[in-house]
């Protein structure tokens, strides 16, 4: 049981039908509007993410947000994130007002589901047979649905997806 004493923590992801969220390293398809939206939720707060995430970033550290890496690499490694060694170390570095969002990958969502105060998840309407990271099994039992929005495939998103929020019982 890890404690804290942070400002509310949401885990933000993109999976598919199969909880499958990644692929070699990188995201299972690109959908341009699920882009924007992690964007606008995330900025001006605080992210953390695990090594292979970060290492997936094209331009590094994630403008307007305070970026948090969790790994046992050499912090010089990561330029403008605060580099950690475990999920209790980088909540001890947030403050009680702070919210925060964890943004992957496997690993890292493996380790604070039991601590996540909202689930942002995006829903990809396809199973992708390739995908080789996955999202733990959600009790859906354990959280409230808060929102949902549905959005077709057009020429930009190649998929149907759809916007959900659920809030922790
Ligand atoms: N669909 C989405 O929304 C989404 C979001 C993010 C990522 N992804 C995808 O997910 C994949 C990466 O996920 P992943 O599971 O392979 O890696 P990850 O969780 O991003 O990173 C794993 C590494 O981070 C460190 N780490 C993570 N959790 C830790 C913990 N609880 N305690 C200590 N260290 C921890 C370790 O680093 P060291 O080995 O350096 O010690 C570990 O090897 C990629 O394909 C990426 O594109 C998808």
């Amino acid at each position: 049981m890890i404690n804290h004493n942070t400002g509310e923590i949401t885990i933000i992801v993109a999976l598919d039908e199969n909880n499958g969220i990644g692929r070699d390293g990188d995201l299972l398809c690109h959908l341009p509007n699920d882009m924007k939206h992690f964007k606008q939720i995330t900025t001006g707060h605080t992210v953390i993410m695990g090594r292979r995430t970060y290492e997936s970033l094209p331009k590094g550290a994630l403008p307007n947000r305070t970026n948090v890496v969790i790994t046992s690499d050499a912090a010089e490694n990561y330029p403008g994130c605060i580099v950690v060694r475990s999920v209790e170390e980088a909540l001890s570095r947030c403050s009680n007002q702070e919210k925060i969002f964890v943004i992957g990958g496997g690993r890292l969502y493996r380790a604070t589901i039991g601590l996540a105060d909202r689930l942002s998840l995006t829903r990809i309407h396809h199973s992708f047979s390739d995908a080789d990271t996955f999202f733990p099994e959600i009790n859906f039992d354990e959280w409230t649905l808060t929102k949902k929005e549905a959005h077709a495939a057009d020429n930009k998103h190649r998929y149907p997806y759809t916007f959900l929020t659920y809030s922790k019982k």
